[in-house]
């Protein structure tokens, strides 16, 4: 099927970050917040990026504005019906991304492949609250999105041949790489990562180290791009925290688990760039 115009729900980092890369490869994007001025600050903080691509030199400013003039953005959920594609950013909780697909169902037309971004529960359980699981794929796209090149393309129990190999095509225009795979708990990068970010968070005490000098440790000694604590304050305490937990409540093994230490940052609202402090403090 030929996919022009995108829908994202939730314009958070994810779904703001997704929205980007599909103005600039040049789909129509309909972005959904839950208010008019929470869609109005996602365009802004979109366009901020953009123009500092212009002032690097990496879009012309006519390149630029044409992106910019690619995004909607509504507090209506009805306005995603002229969608082809509709991909979910909310929050990571099951109840709510069921509600929104059942929704999704009602309002989108029958032949629109319907995505979930989640990044640790079932696509499978995503897509059973709807009568078309058919069309309901995952595509996980990584933190920051317009920066990380991967994306991981679910294909849940009931998913058809066509919503996957849609979703494929898109990664594709997209200019990500795309990844396949069932949907397990974690996926695949998810799987690995978590239990080794826990590590790296109990190895703080064990090794009695400080975040900074565990960084220096992984960036140096292990080819991170950035180290573990930066990562955790760049996707969020409180977003890792629940992938632990979802993670440890399919898989039940120990590494798995959040560790006492940021399950205490979490509870303290110590949740990284997005509350000003993390492992490190922000402006
Ligand atoms: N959205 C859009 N643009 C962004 C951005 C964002 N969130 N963040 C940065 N940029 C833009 C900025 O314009 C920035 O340039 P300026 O600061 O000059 O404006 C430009 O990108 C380049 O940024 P950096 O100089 O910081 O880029 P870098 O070369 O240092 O690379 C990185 C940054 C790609 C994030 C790299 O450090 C990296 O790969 N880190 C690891 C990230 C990672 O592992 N992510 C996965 C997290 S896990 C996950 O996402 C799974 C999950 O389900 C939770």
């Amino acid at each position: 099927m030929a996919v022009e115009r995108i829908g994202v729900v939730g314009l958070g980092a994810m779904g703001a970050g997704i929205a980007q890369v599909a103005i600039e490869a040049g789909f129509e994007v309909v972005g959904r917040e839950v208010t008019t001025e929470l869609g109005e600050a996602a365009a802004g903080r979109i366009g901020h990026f953009l123009t500092r691509k212009v002032e690097k030199g990496q879009r012309t400013q006519d390149e630029r504005d044409a992106a910019v003039a690619r995004l909607t953005t509504t507090s209506e959920l009805s306005k995603l019906s002229e969608c082809d594609l509709v991909i979910e950013a909310i929050v990571e909780e099951l109840d709510a991304k069921r509600a929104l697909f059942a929704e999704l169902e009602r309002i989108c037309r029958t032949d629109a492949v319907l995505a979930t971004n989640t990044s640790a529960l079932s696509v499978t359980e995503i897509a059973a609250a709807t009568a078309t699981p058919e069309r309901v794929v995952g595509m996980h796209f990584f933190n920051p999105a317009p920066l990380m090149p991967l994306v991981e393309v679910v294909r849940a129990q009931l998913s058809a041949d066509e919503a996957v190999a849609a979703a494929l095509a898109i990664v594709e225009r997209l200019g990500k790489v795309a990844v396949p795979c069932h949907d397990t708990p974690g996926f695949v990068v998810n799987r690995v990562l978590i239990p080794l970010l826990n590590d790296c968070v109990r190895v703080l005490d064990e090794a009695r180290v400080t975040p900074e000098s565990l960084d220096a440790a992984m960036t140096n000694g292990a080819g991170w791009p950035m180290g573990p604590c930066t990562l955790l304050d760049l996707v969020g305490i409180d977003v890792h925290v629940h992938a632990s937990e979802a993670l440890y409540e399919k898989l039940r093994e120990p590494r798995m688990a959040p560790p006492p230490r940021i399950v205490g940052m979490r509870n303290a609202g110590l949740l990284g760039r997005k509350s000003s402090r993390g492992f490190y403090g922000y402006e």
